[in-house]
């Protein structure tokens, strides 16, 4: 095998755990505390789950305990885009189950949720553990998005769960992928089935977080891959001074991952979907706002500049959320008849006469190659790809269009030229940081104590996360006090609620304190590339965002 010197030397690193981690496993017990209910819609939410809602929130003690010695045989699942530590979680959990009784084994359903169905799985041993630890991706077993969703396929979970004898599933995902643990975990009780289902708090885009999930792992990684990446360009713009870099940065939905990168460069830009929301902006708005920092920066003889888009902002302008809506529902309700339409001609044409009369206008006055992407395939949770639609590209060609306009009418002498950038695949396979390599293996470890203590529909949480991991406190939070209903597909869902940028969190509030400030100077901050030995300044940093969260 060929590998890298430094992962050579990642193999050697011992990813830190919480103090009560540490313990003998059988002086490890859990506490419950009080019943919970959900962010949301708890009558509609205690009918779904009648078994699992209102669950305690489980609390690690130090405590004699026999039940981690049991012999377990989990099953484990990646779930959902990649994000830097998953390999860790499996670590983490492979160490526990193991520690708890060499005899136990752990298993790892290959490529997603589908790898159940089609009983597709390895077994992880030391081998494979040694292999992948303190590396980044998800290639250790690979990742999908099938959706769980039909009876049929839980009964075929149960199924292969049986045959191969596994008590457990363990699903590393993101908000719809531990959506997806919770009804999973519901029909298992339902059906007695004895299995449990535990889930874990992954994705790079941050917006699976709450009280307890303070953040989801690989968000750390991610971001400062990125801010490396946006430094270096900021560099590179402030030496030859002549390109407006417009960088589009992954997160689907939710705008963290701009922020914390904004948090941590300093760009001249950065635009915050949730405010363009709250702000009721049109797209247009927010072409001019952009437009008048540049023509400032232009009056100072600075005609370049950096801007961060976020991938999910065409989602939050209000009239291009209605048009989405409508595509969605209109897709979902007729998707037979409009996969028969085989040119993106037909498409267009249907879909123009069956939307309202507003969508179908902001739909005609959008360029056609954004048209085209915006009727691309949903994902199997009915999401648009926004990582498909080249926002960074709409943005800057408006903003390009109004300059020339301000040039004919005498009101910019300045000069644009644009360079376009989609920050994403980069950084989700990056080598996780020592926060998500420690964070990661605590979090797999802790699931496997909520098995081994026969919990189900649980979400292994670990705390505290600004503090030093010592200090970090571990449990586990049922999976249906972070739900509420939301469309989807055309339909009324139970959903784990996605965790947006606050405007009156403290992240947004020190961001908004500074952009203006960064909007006319050039304040560029370079963080360099992620550190992984050296001064705990620079290693052990957690991200501005949980820094100042927890401030
Ligand atoms: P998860 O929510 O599954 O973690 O994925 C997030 C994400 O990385 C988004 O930022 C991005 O829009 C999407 O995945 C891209 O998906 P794909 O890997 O299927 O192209």
């Amino acid at each position: 095998m060929n590998i890298s010197p430094l992962q050579k030397e990642r193999y050697n690193y011992c990813p830190k755990l919480p103090n009560i981690l540490k313990k003998d496993i059988s002086n490890i017990a859990i506490k419950l505390g009080e019943p919970t209910s959900s962010v949301a819609n708890e009558a509609e939410l205690k009918e779904i789950f009648k078994n699992n809602f209102g669950a305690p929130i489980a609390h690690l003690i130090e405590e004699k305990n026999d039940n981690a010695s049991k012999k377990i045989n989990v099953g484990v699942v990646l779930s959902g885009g990649q994000a830097p530590g998953g390999h860790n979680v499996i670590f983490g959990l492979f160490d526990g189950i193991k520690k708890g009784n060499k005899d136990s084994k752990l298993f790892g359903f290959l490529q997603g949720p589908s790898g159940i169905l089609d009983d597709d799985l390895v077994e992880i041993d030391q081998k494979l553990i040694d292999e992948f630890k303190n590396t980044g991706g998800f290639d250790i077993i690979g990742s999908g998005r099938t959706k769980l969703e039909t009876n049929e396929q839980y009964d075929r979970c149960i199924e292969v769960c049986k045959k191969r004898e596994i008590d457990a599933i363990v699903i590393i995902g993101g908000d719809d992928s531990n959506t997806n643990a919770a009804v999973l975990a519901e029909y298992f009780k339902d059906k007695n089935s004895g299995i449990s289902v535990i889930g874990c708090p992954k994705t790079i885009d941050g917006d699976l977080k709450n009280e307890y999930i303070e953040a989801s792992f690989g968000f750390d990684t991610a971001t400062k891959t990125y801010s490396e990446l946006i430094g270096n360009i900021q560099k590179d713009a402030n030496s030859s001074k002549k390109y407006w870099h417009f960088i589009k940065l992954m997160g689907r939905s939710a705008s963290h991952i701009g922020l914390e990168c904004a948090l941590q460069t300093q760009p001249n830009i950065c635009i915050i979907s949730e405010e363009v929301e709250a702000n009721k902006s049109t797209l247009n708005e927010v072409v001019n706002d952009i437009t008048q920092i540049i023509k400032n920066r232009a009056k100072d003889g600075n005609n370049f500049g950096v801007a961060l888009i976020p991938e999910g902002l065409i989602e939050f302008i209000p009239e291009m959320k209605i048009l989405i809506q409508e595509l969605n529902d209109l897709i979902a309700n007729h998707s037979e008849y409009f996969n028969s339409l085989n040119t993106f001609e037909l498409q267009s044409e249907w879909v123009n006469k069956n939307l309202t009369k507003d969508s179908s206008y902001v739909f005609s006055s959008l360029p056609n190659n954004i048209q085209r992407q915006l009727l691309l395939d949903r994902d199997p949770h009915g999401n648009v790809q926004v990582s498909l639609i080249e926002t960074e590209k709409l943005i800057s060609e408006m903003v390009e269009a109004k300059l020339d306009q301000l040039k004919e009418e005498g009101d910019f002498n300045g000069k644009f030229q644009a360079q376009h950038h989609f920050f994403g695949y980069e950084g989700r396979c990056a080598f996780p940081s020592n926060f998500d390599a420690d964070y990661c293996y605590s979090l797999g470890f802790n699931a496997f104590i909520l098995i081994a203590n026969g919990l189900t529909g649980y979400i292994s949480s670990i705390k505290n996360l600004s503090k030093g991991s010592d200090n970090w406190i571990a449990g586990g939070i049922p999976l249906t006090m972070m739900m509420n209903i939301e469309q989807r597909h055309g339909k009324q869902k139970p959903v784990i609620k996605k965790a947006l940028v606050e405007l009156d969190g403290k992240p947004f509030k020190e961001f908004k304190s500074k952009r203006d400030i960064w909007a006319r100077e050039t304040s560029f901050v370079y963080p360099g590339a992620i550190q992984y030995y050296g001064a705990p300044e620079v290693c052990d940093i957690t991200t501005k965002t949980l820094e100042i969260e927890h401030s």
